[in-house]
């Protein structure tokens, strides 16, 4: 797969895909990134990509021009072209499932007050990653690239995903690791059991009770 971010922000991808499991699947070429400068797409020489808005009120709109001049730089004919918005659809795990089968994507990072609305008539589809407004869509194409990449064939093992929160509408089981006594806290008796049938039975009455106090909508 490859993922195109468009952003006037590059230097923050440095960390993110230079680090762990993000970095190792671009090492083992399951994922390229092309990060975009959409202020070299400025129309005049001082770089200028957003402008006050039409109709008045506060903050500055990113301009079309630039980030569709942006897009039309790395477009392929099997790119899926996504807008960074809090206004979007709300991303979730069966989203990122159905992501992971594109060769391209395209992520575009809005800033200020968002993007000129005539940016929709090029994207196929919006997304937010929650109900709150970040400063720009740098973090959110992170999200929702992270969510993808883990799912993508080779990158993690397949057990590691396919037993996790969401799945059928249900939040993980709680896990453990070593000590099995860490300042008077105990790990659960059956865990130590080795009785495999007890434990995937105590795992989902564990994910059920997690999710109605933690996600009580999921069930609904
Ligand atoms: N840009 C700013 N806030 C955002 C959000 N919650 N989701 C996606 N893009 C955003």
């Amino acid at each position: 797969m490859r993922i195109s971010i468009l952003t006037l922000f590059p230097e923050l991808f440095e960390g993110f895909l230079s680090t762990s499991i993000i970095k190792r699947a671009i090492e083992k070429g399951k994922v390229s990134f092309d990060i975009v400068n959409i202020r070299d797409f400025a129309k005049n020489s001082y770089g200028q990509v957003d402008d006050t808005p039409y109709g008045g009120g506060a903050g500055m709109v990113m301009m079309i021009e630039p980030v569709v001049d942006a897009i039309n730089s790395i477009k392929t004919d099997e790119a899926k072209i996504i807008l960074m918005t809090p206004s979007g659809r709300p991303f979730k795990q069966k989203i990122a499932l159905d992501l992971r089968q594109e060769k391209h994507l395209i992520l575009i990072c809005g800033h200020y007050e968002g993007i000129d609305e005539r940016i929709l008539n090029y994207v196929d589809m919006e997304l937010s990653i929650g109900d709150y407004v970040l400063t720009g869509g740098e973090i959110p194409s992170m999200v929702v690239s992270d969510a993808i990449v883990r799912l993508l064939d080779g990158v993690i093992k397949r057990e590691s995903y396919e037993e996790e929160s969401f799945k059928e509408n249900l939040l993980d089981y709680p896990t453990y690791t070593k000590p099995a006594s860490f300042d008077g806290f105990d790990v659960p008796e059956v865990l130590l059991s080795g009785h495999h049938a007890n434990i995937e039975k105590w795992r989902r009455e564990q994910a059920r009770m997690k999710t109605e106090k933690n996600r009580p909508d999921l069930l609904d």
